[in-house]
């Protein structure tokens, strides 16, 4: 098992971190964003500079644009189709005849077939359709008042973690307990396990990342096969007892003659919407809360007139994306602004980049909550692979930023931050803070509104 594990390591991220090496000798601005985590710190002055290529410029391994109207239009265009797999298309002949040899990974991660995210259609839009409904503007809607009720328990929980002023970590106490106790609600999986949880999604998420070192991703093969196993277990158990929950259905849909979904689809599935319900957000609300104490002009804004807290998540989310990049493959041969593009070629697209175009966005670099079309960014990509849990994240950010600040109004950073080493995920590993004293009587009432809606 090693072996083959050494050898998938050594054809896939071994192979492209010496790619990426050498791309950064000849000074590339994607090949130093990939490799070097204090460039990652600010990565926003290399992507001004692969900005000078249009509509794409070259990236460490393949065509990459940080233009809002090239990103959605690929993103939008079914001559497109996800990268799926280990992405090894940009590999010599001899690696991918080592990746064949060495077979698949046996735990299915999040970008690996027959995840949503890397299946195109017919078979994307077969499992989307059996999850979304329980995503939707107006389904998330119901959830928003439970949502409060779990920030304002976390909220306590907190504060008696800083009694005396001692400062806590906003991201292990709030940010992230907040979404994974969500999630888990909706799924029907033990809110119990949710450090558990947060564990293996910490261990796994670098899967999405290219040119890991060999002991990161053994970490995430382990992290990944222990998700994997709890969520058969987890499925057998709902077959036999179901529930009222999302998975209940889902497990009951399955079998393997082609109506429903088989075992794999099925834990791919779950695990996916599972992860992704928690491993993002609480990036939204770790840089929401950076920006605000970057920002206190803004963060004034917001205290006067708390209807622009909807506006602000979206500004959040533009100027800081929790996802900063995604790709796409060529499925027949295509032009796109001019430039021809041939079956099977590779397009990164630089969302993070793309929702500072100056194109799009007035003073792209200025976080302004009242900013009118705000919304317009990609940060949730767009076209068919079009965030399912939007709504629900927009409702999250908004509901955990808006209870944190008007609960302890002077809230401030105990130090600085310290950033989490992923690639395409961007956001705080740890966010000390000093909370200050709480608003004084009543607790502040849950934001009331609608959930934000997807465009
Ligand atoms: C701030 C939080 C979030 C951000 C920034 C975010 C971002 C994204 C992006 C960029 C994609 C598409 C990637 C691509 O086009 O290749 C995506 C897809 C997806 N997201 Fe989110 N997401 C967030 C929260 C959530 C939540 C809370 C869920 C909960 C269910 C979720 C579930 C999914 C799923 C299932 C997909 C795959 C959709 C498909 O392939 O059709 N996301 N997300």
């Amino acid at each position: 098992m090693t072996v083959r594990s050494a050898v998938r390591w050594a054809a896939t991220h071994g192979a492209m971190r010496l790619a990426i090496k050498a791309q950064v000798r000849r000074g590339n601005p994607d090949a130093e964003v990939l490799s070097d985590p204090a460039v990652r710190e600010d990565p926003y002055g290399h992507y001004e500079r692969l900005r000078t290529g249009a509509p794409f410029a070259g990236g460490a391994f393949a065509r990459v644009s940080v233009h809002h109207d090239v990103c959605t239009d690929v993103l939008r265009s079914d001559d497109f189709g996800v990268i799926g797999g280990d992405r090894a298309d940009t590999l010599p002949a001899v690696l991918r005849t080592a990746l064949r040899l060495a077979g698949p990974r046996p735990s299915i991660g999040p970008i690996d077939p027959p995840s949503m995210l890397a299946v195109d259609p017919p078979e994307h839009t077969r499992y989307r359709r059996l999850v979304s409904r329980a995503f939707t503007a107006r389904a998330v809607a119901h959830l928003r008042e439970r949502t409060g009720q779990i920030a304002a328990e976390l909220l306590d929980e907190l504060e008696r973690d800083a009694a005396g002023g001692q400062p806590v970590d906003l991201v292990a106490r709030y940010a992230s307990l907040l979404p994974v106790t969500v999630i888990s609600e909706m799924l029907g999986v033990p809110v119990a396990m949710r450090e558990q949880f947060l564990a293996w999604g910490d261990g796994a998420t670098p899967s999405l990342d290219i040119g890991l070192s060999w002991s990161t991703y053994r970490s995430v093969e382990r992290n990944l096969a222990e998700l994997d196993s709890w969520f058969h277990g987890h499925l057998r158990r709902l077959r036999r007892e179901p529930g009222e929950d999302l998975l209940s259905q889902l497990a009951g849909l399955a079998d393997d003659d082609g109506s429903g979904l088989t075992e794999r689809e099925l834990v791919a599935t779950a695990a996916l919407v599972f992860g992704a319900g928690f491993e993002t957000t609480v990036n939204l609300i770790g840089n929401g809360t950076a920006l605000l104490f970057a920002n206190p002009d803004q963060r004034r804004l917001l205290a006067d007139d708390p209807s622009l807290w909807p506006n602000a998540v979206d500004e959040m989310l533009r100027v800081e994306s929790p996802v900063q990049r995604t790709g796409r493959r060529v499925r027949r041969d295509t032009t796109v602004h001019g430039v021809q593009l041939r079956e099977g070629d590779l397009v990164l697209l630089g969302l993070a980049g793309a929702n500072r175009d100056p194109e799009v966005f007035a003073d792209p670099h200025r976080f302004d909550v009242t900013r009118a079309n705000a919304r317009d960014h990609v940060a949730f990509s767009s076209g068919i692979h079009f965030c399912l849990g939007a709504a629900l994240a927009r409702m999250e950010g908004e509901v955990a930023l808006r209870a944190l600040f008007e609960r302890f109004p002077d809230l401030s950073p105990a130090g600085a931050g310290t950033r989490r080493s992923t690639i395409i995920l961007r956001g705080y590993e740890s966010l000390p803070v000093t909370l200050g004293r709480p608003v004084a009587g009543e607790r502040p009432a849950v934001p009331a509104g609608p959930a934000a809606t997807s465009p």
